[in-house]
């Protein structure tokens, strides 16, 4: 089963693929995951992304584009990928598209988790991730809930670069609701509701 997730920035993207990762073991693929990965290890494409991330802007497609087709042809997105911050532009979802088509495997589901915009500034300025494990926790983990490790505050996730987010979200990813919606592919679901009632949506979606 191959499935994007979308939705806005902090709209719990991250928390119901990891939930669907340890139900189903799909491959979670998530760019921003990469993206800050390379940031932090200072490789190209992570000195190339660092500036756009910083400022809650998009990375450019081409960058987004080869590094996703590199990452799909892993032999681990075999029995299936969620996608998690891809495809984030029309151009990425018609590339989206073409890799799939090339690799034989259909797209099941386009899965919109739709949070209103003044939830998730709230939810994304009181975010904290592990440094550890990358545990999604909050501000009021004193220490990750699962491993125990350090918290700390994603460099986008202040108030005026969280409202940029939604702004380019807005211009630029919201269209793919209607792509997707052309295609037959979209589920929405309610995001602004307990975590485990979101997810009961999600495998009713799936068929889970
Ligand atoms: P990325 O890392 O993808 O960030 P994002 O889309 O902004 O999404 P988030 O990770 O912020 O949110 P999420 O939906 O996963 O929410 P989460 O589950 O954490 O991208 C970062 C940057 O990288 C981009 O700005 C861009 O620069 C670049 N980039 C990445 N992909 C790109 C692409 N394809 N093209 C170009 N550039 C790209 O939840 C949020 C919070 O809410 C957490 O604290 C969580 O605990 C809480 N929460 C979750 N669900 C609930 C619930 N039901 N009720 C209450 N609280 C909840
Ligand atoms: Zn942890």
């Amino acid at each position: 089963m191959n499935i994007v997730l979308l939705g806005a920035p902090g709209a719990g993207k991250g928390t119901q693929a990891a939930k669907l990762v340890e139900d189903c073991g799909l491959c979670h693929i998530s760019t921003g995951d990469i993206l800050r990965a390379a940031v932090k290890n200072q490789t190209p494409l992570g000195v190339k992304a660092k500036g756009f991330m910083d400022a809650g802007e998009l990375v450019p497609d081409d960058l987004i584009i080869d590094l996703m087709k590199e990452r799909i042809e892993q032999p681990d997105t075999e029995k299936g990928v969620i996608l998690d911050g891809f495809p984030r532009t029309t151009t990425q979802a018609v590339a989206l598209d073409t890799m799939l088509a090339e690799l034989k495997r259909p797209l099941n589901a386009a899965l919109l988790i739709d949070v209103d915009f003044e939830v998730i500034v709230k939810r994304l300025t009181s975010r904290r991730m592990c440094k550890e494990c990358g545990h999604i926790g909050s501000v009021a983990d004193a220490a990750c809930p699962a491993c125990g490790g350090e918290m700390y505050q994603r460099d986008d996730d202040n108030e005026a670069t969280v409202r940029n987010r939604l702004d380019v979200y807005e211009k630029s990813t919201a269209p793919l609701i209607d792509y997707y919606r052309g295609c037959d592919l979209l589920v929405s679901i309610d995001g602004d509701r307990d975590v485990d009632v979101v997810y009961a949506d999600v495998k009713q979606a799936l068929g889970l």
